[in-house]
């Protein structure tokens, strides 16, 4: 068969290898350290799969209870990161409050060779800066986790301030565990890539956050919801897709570069958030179905399907959170992703350099700047 085109964005091309996880786009497929998604979203907490991610075996009770320990001792941030949430601009967005915030630890004592400590660290702490930020926008105090709640209870109790409801809980868990880790998508890869500089743990995920807040990657979700709202009832649905895909418009949770057929994470989601929210579900399930159906007849052949992004609104919606903490919420999931990766990167490290194809002149004559016209 003919090579395919070069289409640029390095499709295809295989930038490491890897024992964290298998993104199977053929099959709609995709495994933890060798185990299938769907059985881990159904039955493990987040602490377990990080677990998983980080050590490469699922934990006994006596490693989770442990690393639970851990994560408690680290539910702390020092005065200054607190003192720079508080000076940012209320109007902030939370990516960019995370991003910033996290960067400020890195300061201090975040050096060398990355390590699980710090990886402990980053993760536990990433709900506590967002958490802190949502309370001063709202003109109140942060407050002190709760050593008895887990990673995604105490994430909600620290936002709201109240014992969050079971099935709230179980829903996050549900998501946190679903967006853990996914190959090589470009904030884990950008994570590498400084990882692979030997510069420190901090550097990495701050450059991997600056990744996964685009459109394209991370930063789709409060999209979905914006085009959700801008539909607003199943009647006007098809007219405005069809006009969407006619001026050349992405649909904001559809399509992906390495699944061919449906996520697996969206149809956890889907059935997660019909079940969270039947009313809401109408015009989404809805929705689905006809933009589905329009990108087969308007982009025949695309192959494209909807995406993790599409019910991971609905359902971080259903579980309390508001629209701008959506993409840091991913953030708090994809922690223990980038950090599994930057731990695999450095324990086996050479310099990651690729090279470009150069397309520009090569041979013009130089001209001093005072004969210049
Ligand atoms: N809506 C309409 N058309 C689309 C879409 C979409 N969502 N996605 C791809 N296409 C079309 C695209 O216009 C192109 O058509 P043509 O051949 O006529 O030029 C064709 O499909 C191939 O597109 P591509 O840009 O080469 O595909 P890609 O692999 O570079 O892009 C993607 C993957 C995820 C960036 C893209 O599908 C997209 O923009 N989706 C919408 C944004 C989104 O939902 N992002 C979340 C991604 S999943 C979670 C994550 O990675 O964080």
């Amino acid at each position: 068969t003919a090579a395919k085109p070069n289409k640029g964005g390095l499709e295809g091309i295989v930038a490491a290898t890897t024992a964290i996880s298998l993104v199977d786009g053929t099959a709609g497929r995709l495994i933890y350290r060798g185990y299938n998604i769907h059985d881990l979203a159904r039955t493990c907490t987040y602490e377990e799969v990080v677990h998983l991610l980080w050590f490469g075996h699922l934990p006994t009770q006596t490693e989770l209870s442990a690393l639970h320990e851990k994560f408690v001792a680290e539910r702390t941030l020092p005065d200054f990161v607190v003192q720079t949430i508080r000076e940012l601009p209320t109007t902030t967005e939370p990516m960019d409050v995370l991003r910033t915030a996290v960067s400020a630890w890195g300061a201090v004592s975040v050096s060398g060779k990355p390590t699980i400590e710090q990886a402990i660290a980053a993760t536990a702490r990433f709900p506590l800066i967002l958490a802190a930020f949502n309370r001063f926008r709202q003109g109140k105090e942060m407050l002190e986790s709760r050593p008895e709640l887990g990673h995604a209870a105490n994430y909600l109790y620290l936002l709201t301030g109240e014992l969050p409801k079971e099935e709230h809980v179980r829903g996050l868990n549900t998501y946190l565990v679903l967006l853990a880790d996914h190959g090589m998508n470009a904030s884990t890869f950008t994570a590498r890539i400084v990882a692979s500089t030997e510069s420190d743990i901090v550097s990495s995920l701050v450059a991997a956050l600056g990744a996964l807040k685009g459109p394209l990657h991370g930063g789709a979700p409060s999209k979905v919801q914006d085009m959700l709202h801008e539909i607003g009832s199943v009647d006007k649905a098809e007219a405005w897709i069809r006009e969407a895909i006619t001026h050349g418009g992405r649909l904001m949770g559809f399509g992906h570069r390495v699944y061919k057929t449906t996520d697996p994470r969206a149809e956890e989601l889907r059935e997660m958030a019909r079940v969270a929210d039947p009313e809401d579900f109408k015009l989404s399930g809805y929705v689905e179905q006809k933009a589905l159906a329009l990108l087969d007849e308007m982009k025949p052949g695309r192959k494209l399907y909807t995406n993790v992004e599409y019910y991971s609104a609905a359902l971080m919606k259903a579980v309390g959170l508001s629209g701008d903490l959506f993409t840091p919420t991913f953030a708090v999931s994809r922690c223990a992703g980038w950090t599994a990766h930057i731990l695999e990167q450095v324990n086996n490290n050479r310099l990651i350099r690729p090279e470009a194809e150069y397309t520009g002149p090569q041979s013009a004559t130089f001209v001093p700047l005072t004969e210049r016209k």
